[in-house]
């Protein structure tokens, strides 16, 4: 059990289409200049109609396959985090399994909203600290774009598509890979963020389709409030587990919900800026994307090293929230 589970590749995708706070600023009641100094967004990408969260979770993994050196036909599991699957069932696991060639995998969903990749990434390190899989893909992949009400300012500006993906394998040594998990949920708070209607509670209907029921709501001043709490805590919670001070983390990389909410983490850390991944200015809040999103651009562009310590942590519906500290 000395093994630990080892990030071995990370990989992400990001739709062609780019909407920037200028083409909002056209579209509805809002401005270039609000959005940035609120949020810290300046664009998100959007999915063509033809794309599925299956296509973009597929990209997102196969990359994440080719830099961790790993044959999709050896994968024994996949997961996807998604709150935006391709369809009710199947999986969009399932899809991605099909479109990989990965044969032999096991495919399944986890939904836990933006937290969602936190959620997997603990699932995938215990399959492999358990010994039951060698290698597992996990992937947090969203489209959110088909999911938002585009005349709601509170939400549309908020919101992108993307995909991030890790290959998790059994590690070599105890030193590097995934040194702690931490989840949390709070359901008294589901309503603060989520999609009234499509699903058992209340099916499609042509009333529901009216009152836009079938796009996200979010009360966003009190889930900003409720993160930056919770996060908070998380991240405190991280510290305590594994004896660690401030100085012992080298990257913080938070979801990309809201700039403040990342830089109301880092204060409460005590963390510069220049140890936080920030990608939210070019892909918006991309729900359980955002995490590997972030994380794969930090890697690809060489900030984070062999041997960096790595706090992984998210926020989102549920509500749902939790961290992961990293050997890299
Ligand atoms: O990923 C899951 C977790 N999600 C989050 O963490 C998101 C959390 N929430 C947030 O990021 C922020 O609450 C928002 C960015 C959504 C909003 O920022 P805020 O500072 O909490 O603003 P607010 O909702 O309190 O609204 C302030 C003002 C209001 O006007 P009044 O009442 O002060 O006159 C809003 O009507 O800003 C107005 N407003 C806008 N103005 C221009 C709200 N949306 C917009 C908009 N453009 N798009």
């Amino acid at each position: 059990m000395n093994t630990r589970t080892v990030i071995a590749g990370t990989g992400s995708y990001l739709p062609e289409k780019v909407l920037t706070n200028f083409d909002l600023e056209k579209m509805i009641d809002t401005s270039a200049d609000w959005i940035l100094s609120r949020t810290g967004i300046r664009e998100r990408h959007l999915a063509s109609p033809e794309e599925a969260t299956s296509d973009l979770a597929t990209k997102a993994g196969r990359a994440a396959l080719d830099m961790a050196g790993v044959d999709p036909a050896d994968l024994d599991l996949i997961i996807v985090a998604t709150l935006t699957p391709d369809h009710y069932f199947p999986s969009t696991a399932g899809f991605v399994q099909r479109n990989l060639g990965a044969g032999k995998a096991a495919a399944f969903d986890l939904e836990a909203a933006c937290t969602g990749f936190i959620y997997a990434l603990t699932v995938g390190d215990l399959f492999i600290k358990t010994g039951t899989y060698q290698k597992v893909l996990v992937i947090g992949a969203e489209v959110l774009s088909k999911f938002l009400d585009w005349e709601d300012r509170d939400t549309c500006i908020l919101f992108g598509d993307g995909a991030g993906a890790a290959v998790l394998v059994p590690g070599d040594d105890s030193e590097r890979g995934i040194i702690s998990t931490h989840l949390h949920s709070d359901g008294s708070m589901a309503e603060l963020l989520y999609v009234p209607a499509g699903v058992s509670r209340m099916p499609i209907s042509k009333e529901a389709i009216d009152q836009k029921l079938n796009t996200l709501k979010m009360r966003g001043h009190e889930v900003f409030k409720v993160a930056v709490t919770r996060l908070s805590e998380v991240v405190d919670e991280v510290m305590e587990a594994n004896g660690l001070g401030e100085e012992d983390i080298d990257f913080l990389v938070p979801h990309q919900a809201n700039l403040r909410i990342i830089q109301a983490t880092a204060r409460k850390l005590k963390l510069p800026m220049e140890k936080v991944i920030v990608t939210v200015d070019i892909h918006g809040n991309t729900s359980a994307a955002s995490v590997p999103l972030a994380l794969d651009a930090a890697v690809r562009s060489k900030r984070i090293n062999k041997g960096d310590m790595v706090l992984l942590e998210a926020f989102g519906g549920g509500l749902t929230w939790g961290a992961a500290l990293v050997r890299w």
